[in-house]
């Protein structure tokens, strides 16, 4: 019986839910393509990526998408794997740290860190690996581009032990520096050396020959013998695979590749089959635990306009956290407690969706048409259920925004209210400037182009946009807002439309603390940053 708890719970455990995360160009799209192409999702690497000369990208949707080849917006791609469903659901791709991201962080339980072979942990991978620490989400860790010359292997893992406070511990270890690849060695299959036969354009499967020791040493001579003195000296150092460390979030196993000839992407693959945690049971607002085979229950963890251009639609992606999810089910919002259908269910591979009749715990759903949903909202069946609140992030960037055209303030309105829905932006207003002229306050200034270009293609409504001096945002009540207006310094008192959260706003940490000074029994709290 699909619907049984034994079904939930049995699903569950071949289901691993995991996003890639990285620093622009280095390398996400041509890996997850890469991984997808292994799992035989695709027959040709291509299929999901939108850079030149290439096919396009499934989920590279919105004109500015196109336009840039980056992925905005969070698609899921779901291949099997060894009898394993593997959900990846894509993080944004460009180089701002937003909301989005950490809300799709929210809803997978696992990570792989892409890593740039020459370039080594950049800003946008220390943001989104801060991220995974504070989520306690488990990390795997894959160093890329190792056809071409870059550091040195024990210089990245020692790299990433003394930033990240994170203990590397390799599974597969190149043979050849960067730029000279012989092959890799599986370090749980030690004694030979797996070497890849490159295929044009990444387009294929490489064919991986297995070559013995002894091979090697005769073949590669110095080269081979390097490889192995390393791993030996990593083993004496106890830098071995610890399943707990890993879980735990203490440690990280790190592969060795280059996702463009698909080389080291089948071990990846494995990897996230044999040691990515399977959905696991999930914590309540309040601190009860709900069990993956409990009742449905689901998290909204982001909200999509326009999907289709072809249809003014609107999804929700919900990530199924217990219990099965039937097409047709009438569930409980939680954020009301009033009845949601789900007749529109869809599964969601990219840009192409196709009915969903069934989805288990990991899996994620997109609901077509559910206007009412808001991010971070629960859907159950059974005993109630509410996940705890997303934090909203807070802003340093913020923007006047006003209709180029004013007699199209009825779609700027609607356009203005609707990306805040969706999170895309956050909306501040205030009695002095009033409705016409709301603050855009954003975690990155790319979520601005975002703003701009959806306003224009599709709410017919292009706006201009006034930056303003400010860059810090502190939570404060009517009597610190009303300080700041009497106050020297030139800050100001907004009101976020989402929570109704008082912001004060001002140019930098100095302002704020002068502010205090000056009125030191006004409330000035911090907002959760990106990087808590
Ligand atoms: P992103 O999604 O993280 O932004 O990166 P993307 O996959 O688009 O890759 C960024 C660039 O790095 C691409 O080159 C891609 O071909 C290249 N790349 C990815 N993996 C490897 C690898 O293993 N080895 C090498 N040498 N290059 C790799 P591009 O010139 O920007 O685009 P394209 O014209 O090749 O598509």
């Amino acid at each position: 019986m699909p619907g049984g708890r034994g079904a939930a719970a049995h699903e569950a455990a071949r289901r691993r839910t995991f996003a890639v995360i990285s620093h622009p160009d280095a390398g996400k799209s041509t890996l997850t393509e890469a991984l997808a192409l292994h799992a035989h999702a695709i027959t040709r690497a291509g299929a999901v990526h939108g850079k030149a000369g290439r096919r396009p990208v499934a989920s590279d949707w919105t004109e500015m998408e196109k336009e840039r080849g980056i992925s905005v917006t969070a698609a899921v791609l779901q291949f099997t794997h060894r009898g394993c469903v593997l959900n990846l659901l894509d993080t944004p791709g460009h180089a701002d740290f937003s909301e989005d991201t950490y809300r799709v962080l929210a809803a997978v339980d696992c990570a792989v860190m892409l890593i740039d072979a020459a370039k080594g942990l950049e800003e946008q991978t220390r943001k989104l690996f801060d991220v995974c620490r504070h989520r306690g989400i488990p990390v795997i860790t894959f160093v890329n581009k190792w056809d071409r010359p870059g550091r040195e292997a024990l210089q990245l893992l020692d790299e990433i032990e003394r930033e990240f406070r994170l203990r590397p511990t390799p599974v597969v270890w190149p043979v050849g520096d960067a730029g000279n690849l012989r092959g890799l060695i599986d370090v749980r299959t030690p004694g030979r050396m797996l070497r890849y036969a490159r295929t044009p354009g990444g387009a294929h499967e490489a064919s991986e020959e297995a070559v013995s020791a002894e091979r090697a040493a005769a073949e590669e001579g110095p080269v081979w013998d390097q490889a192995v003195e390393e791993l030996e000296l990593l083993r004496a150092a106890g830098a071995t695979h610890d399943q707990e460390a890993f879980l735990a979030g203490r440690s990280t196993p790190v592969f060795f590749g280059a996702a463009i000839s698909n080389i080291g992407v089948r071990l990846l693959l494995e990897a996230v089959v044999d040691l990515a945690p399977p959905p696991g049971p999930r914590e309540l607002a309040g601190g009860r635990i709900r069990p993956v085979d409990a009742p449905f229950a689901g998290l909204v963890f982001k909200v999509q306009a326009n999907m289709d251009p072809a249809h003014r639609d609107r999804i929700a992606f919900i990530r199924v956290c217990s219990g099965v999810f039937e097409r047709g089910m009438t569930l409980t919002r939680a954020a009301t407690g009033r009845p949601f259908a789900t007749k529109y269910a869809h599964s969601l591979f990219g840009q192409h969706r196709s009915t969903v009749d069934i989805a288990y715990p990991g899996d994620v759903v997109g609901l077509v048409n559910a206007h009412t949903l808001r991010v971070g909202d629960t859907l159950y069946t059974g005993q109630a259920a509410a996940f705890p609140p997303m934090p909203t992030l807070a802003p340093e960037h913020f923007a006047v925004a006003r209709p180029v055209d004013i007699t199209r303030t009825k779609q700027f309105r609607r356009g203005i209210a609707q990306l805040d829905e969706e999170g895309v932006i956050q909306v501040l207003v205030s009695e002095l400037r009033g409705e016409q002229a709301p603050v855009l306050a954003a975690v990155g200034p790319m979520q601005f182009e975002v703003v701009t270009a959806r306003m224009t293609g599709e709410f017919s409504a292009p706006i201009r946009l006034e930056p303003l001096p400010y860059h810090l945002a502190l939570a404060t009540d009517a009597a610190g807002a009303e300080a700041l207006t009497r106050s020297p310094i030139r800050g100001e008192a907004l009101t976020r439309v989402r929570d109704k959260a008082r912001l004060a706003l001002f140019r930098g940490r100095w302002q704020a603390d002068s502010f205090r000074r000056e009125f030191p029994d006004a409330r000035l709290d911090h907002l959760v940053a990106a990087h808590d």
